[in-house]
């Protein structure tokens, strides 16, 4: 059983720094240590997609200290690791609803996407003011407008022609979705793309997540039965 795509929830920084009695913020660098991690990992593995929940859009609701300094540090690391994940062979992709990010940030996530010319060992999807009901209302919203212009698509819009609109139309579906920190949610996250993902709940904190968890997950997902639906007996035959 191939693993395509992986998408991670990177959730429990803010207690990682908490509980060392340290700003939250200093748990959010840490956690980019982790991210520099897990993309290595993942390339050793030779897993070809990975999806990175980095903000939510339910994150500007945060004070807007910790929102500020989350800005300035994914402007920061975008500047130093971009370099070296091209060298490597991966490619970066952002999605989510950028335009609310400053103009900075928007050219610094253009130059940092620009294609990798060749040796294309990873898609790294960094997923930024991302919510999954978002992406599956601007999905909607083109459908409508082709179907506004030629009503008669509307009897043939299926579930590919839908998905073709949605942020990773491109790319496989999740196989694995990963969220650290505890909590048992999605939190808007790949909603339509995790449709048949296999979910492990992981008690970890972002900062503390290394490549035995990581590959702690990957040897129980291969221990799982993948049923699309199907019995048991019929995977089986
Ligand atoms: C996830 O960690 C990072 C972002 C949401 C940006 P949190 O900051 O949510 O950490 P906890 O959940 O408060 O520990
Ligand atoms: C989800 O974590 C978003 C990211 C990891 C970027 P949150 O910490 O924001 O999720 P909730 O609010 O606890 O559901
Ligand atoms: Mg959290």
């Amino acid at each position: 059983m191939s693993i395509q795509h992986i998408a991670i929830i990177m959730d429990g920084n803010g207690r990682w720094a908490t509980q060392r009695k340290r700003p939250r913020t200093l748990g959010h660098q840490a956690g980019v240590k982790s991210v520099r991690k897990t993309i290595e990992t993942t390339v050793k593995a030779g897993i070809p997609h990975l999806t990175l929940f980095a903000f939510s859009s339910e994150n500007w609701n945060r004070p807007e200290k910790e929102v500020s300094k989350l800005m300035d540090l994914f402007l920061s690391s975008i500047q130093k690791e971009t370099p070296e994940l091209n060298a490597k062979g991966v490619q970066l992709n952002f999605i989510g609803d950028l335009s609310r990010f400053s103009d900075k940030l928007q050219i610094k996530m253009q130059q940092a996407a620009a294609n990798v010319p060749e040796n294309q060992r990873l898609m790294l999807n960094i997923a930024v003011n991302y919510g999954g009901q978002w992406d599956i209302l601007q999905a909607a919203k083109q459908c409508c407008e082709k179907v506004i212009e030629s009503p008669d698509l509307l009897p043939h819009l299926g579930v590919d022609e839908f998905a073709s609109h949605l942020s990773l139309a491109d790319q496989p579906a999740v196989d694995i979705l990963i969220r650290t920190g505890g909590e048992h949610r999605i939190s808007n996250f790949l909603l339509w793309q995790s449709a048949y993902a296999e979910i492990f709940f992981e008690d970890v904190l972002w900062p503390d997540f290394d490549e035995n968890h990581f590959q702690s997950v990957v040897d129980r997902f291969l221990n799982r039965e993948r049923r699309f639906g199907q019995t048991s007996e019929q995977v089986n035959a």
